[in-house]
């Protein structure tokens, strides 16, 4: 009896610590500590990217109508605010050593030239991003900035860049040492520190060299965490040996969450939302409207950066209404930046449970079914997030529905479609 006393006294203090904790002492955002960090990127990166839908066929018209319609579609105010030319803006193909003097842009392609796009994005209230790798080539075979780190950097800076993809392009190889690659970003941060303009830096190096230990300290904002995404939501193994649809590149950040936080994220590459198999640049099929919005809550639980991949000139209204979703944003970008970490799963039915700890002490959480049949799960706070909260309440940041108030012996069950990933934010009850 006196043992059972003990015991409800234990219970009822845990009770109370845990819902308590949950207001007052969450913990705070840690920001890194390198002398090369540029105090940007406090929430992860979110805007537009070319690559994806494009590949190099861009130019000027298609900068100008996609800041247009960012604008007026409310993407540019749901937060996407980057545009970023990816590869294929620059002038010439082949070696960098071939072509004395500054780097330039096609003037075919950019007939007004980059200043003139960056400052249209400006004064639409955007922000301009551009792309280069440290080779002597880029991916898409154009000029690297090999010898040119900080002529290139000072341009780009005069451009009004403020954000750079600096891409290895894999180019020393998977074997090549952490040393040699931190040094190549290192260098680019500090030629941009040079620059005296905020300019975050995506460190993209395949997914690499454990790039998530090191680039932060070497000053980097994001970094890969694995190679290129097609348009494909699980195609079988990875196609060609090489690329990482969306239930790879999940699984690849598997473990990878500590290392990611406000300053520096973890990036599962650009988004393939909207491109229905349909870009020029990207192998894949293309994915179900439910799997595109899996992908990008996903992304979101995670905090990786969120790039637009495709065409937002001819976005669906389904595809927009899932990049529109001001309750996922807000997951994203969440002052605290955690990732969200797996905390549950079921080989046998292919279910998986994620929690994100948020800075209001109301965890989201995805209950993600990779299978192929409708899977039915449940959440129970003790159990999945090791948090004694005996009454709780639930909501569907999908259908923007509180799904009321539960406990241990009512607690929340609900039926996740093949694919579908339910979002729920749960908020613990006195
Ligand atoms: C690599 C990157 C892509 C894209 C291309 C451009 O493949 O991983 O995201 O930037 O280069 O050539």
């Amino acid at each position: 009896m006196k043992f059972r006393v003990v015991f409800l006294t234990a219970h009822a203090v845990a009770v109370f610590t845990a819902v308590g904790a949950a207001v007052t002492h969450w913990p705070q955002p840690s920001l890194p500590t390198s002398p090369l960090y540029n105090g940007l990127a406090k929430t992860p990166p979110m805007g537009w990217s070319s690559w994806n839908q494009f590949g190099d066929l861009i130019n000027e018209t298609l900068i100008i109508e996609t800041i247009d319609m960012m604008d007026k579609s409310g993407l540019r105010d749901a937060g996407f605010v980057f545009v970023n030319l990816d590869d294929g803006w620059q002038r010439y193909k082949g070696n960098r050593s071939y072509h004395n003097g500054p780097i330039e842009a096609d003037p075919v392609k950019f007939p007004k030239g980059i200043r003139y796009l960056s400052d249209y994005a400006h004064s639409k209230g955007f922000r301009f991003g551009i792309y280069n790798g440290p080779g002597q080539q880029t991916c898409a075979g154009y000029t690297g900035s090999e010898g040119h780190f900080e002529e290139d950097a000072a341009t780009w800076a005069s451009w009004g860049v403020d954000h750079l993809k600096f891409d290895s392009c894999c180019s020393e190889g998977i074997t090549a040492p952490a040393s040699r690659v931190e040094e190549i970003f290192r260098n680019m941060s500090k030629a941009l520190q040079a620059t005296k303009r905020p300019i975050i830096h995506h460190a993209c190096h395949c997914g690499w060299a454990n790039v998530w230990k090191w680039a932060a300290k070497v000053g980097a904002n994001h970094w890969r965490i694995g190679q290129d995404i097609p348009d494909d939501f699980n195609y079988p193994g990875h196609r060609d040996n090489y690329y990482f649809d969306v239930l790879d590149m999940l699984d690849r950040g598997k473990g990878l969450e500590k290392y990611s936080g406000p300053g520096h994220w973890n990036d599962y590459d650009m988004l393939i939302v909207g491109l229905n198999g349909k870009s020029s640049q990207l192998y894949g099929t293309g994915c179900s409207n439910i799997e595109y919005r899996t992908h990008f809550s996903m992304w979101c639980m995670v905090a990786s950066p969120l790039l637009i991949g495709s065409d937002v000139r001819t976005l669906g209204p389904y595809d927009m209404e899932t990049l529109l979703n001001k309750e996922m944003i807000a997951i994203s970008q969440d002052p605290l930046g955690k990732a969200a970490e797996l905390v549950r799963d079921d080989p046998r039915i292919q279910t998986e449970l994620y929690m994100k700890e948020m800075s209001d002490g109301s965890p989201a959480i995805a209950l993600l079914n990779r299978g192929t049949f409708t899977a039915t799960m449940t959440v129970s706070p003790f159990r999945d997030l090791g948090k004694w909260w005996p009454k709780y309440k639930i909501r569907d940041v999908w259908k923007h529905e509180e799904q009321g108030v539960f406990n241990f012996t009512n607690p929340y069950t609900v039926e996740v479609a093949p694919h579908e990933a339910k979002i729920l934010r749960i908020t613990p009850m006195r």
